[in-house]
């Protein structure tokens, strides 16, 4: 079946025109209203990214925000607490990669890997949903002062990343970058 004998507009429509594939100007006109309808609405949109002020966020303290329905933790590391996370030999962790989206899917979970870029490693922004089955894990708590999910007791330490408990995989860091030196974007 070609994409210019579908009547119904499906997935399969999508996927051809969204490729680039398609030469035949029916299938594009068949598969607009799909598209159309796919197209999130102007409130998603402005959700799609957001700008967190975080000059008010000392050492040691920690922001959360909402992001596409989802809290994020924005941290301002001790240098005690980026030590503690930089001294954990690799070998040691359950989640041996970085789960970060800002760089490849087999970076290594180091913390430099997890925190912001150069300069900036003080700070921590991940999505506050534990990897277990979802709860919202507590900061600054656990054994290994990161934070602590209660539900199952999941202990993530100071970079994010999964030391004890159920959950399978470090606290996953979405895209994010700084936009100065007291704003950072997420998304
Ligand atoms: S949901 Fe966090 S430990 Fe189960």
């Amino acid at each position: 079946m070609s994409a210019t004998d579908t009547h119904d507009p499906t997935r399969r429509d999508f996927l051809y025109v969204a490729t680039g594939m398609a030469g035949a100007v029916g299938a594009a006109a068949v598969a607009w209203p799909f598209i159309d309808q796919m197209r999130p609405d102007a409130s998603t949109l402005a959700l799609a990214s957001v700008e967190v002020d975080v000059s008010q966020v000392s050492p040691g303290m920690s922001l959360t925000v909402k992001w596409r329905g989802r809290p994020v933790f924005i941290r301002n590391r001790t240098p005690e607490e980026i030590e503690a996370a930089k001294s954990v030999p690799l070998a040691e962790l359950k989640d041996p990669v970085a789960r970060n989206a800002n760089l490849p899917s087999d970076a290594p979970a180091t913390d430099s890997d997890r925190a912001a870029g150069e300069g900036k490693e003080n700070w921590l922004v991940m999505v506050g949903v534990c990897t277990h089955l979802g709860c919202v894990p507590l900061g600054q708590a656990g054994d290994f002062g990161g934070w602590f999910c209660p539900c199952h007791g999941s202990h993530y330490d100071t970079a994010g990343r999964i030391r004890k408990g159920p959950a399978p995989e470090n606290l996953a860091v979405p895209n994010f970058a700084f936009i100065s030196d007291t704003r950072v974007r997420i998304g």
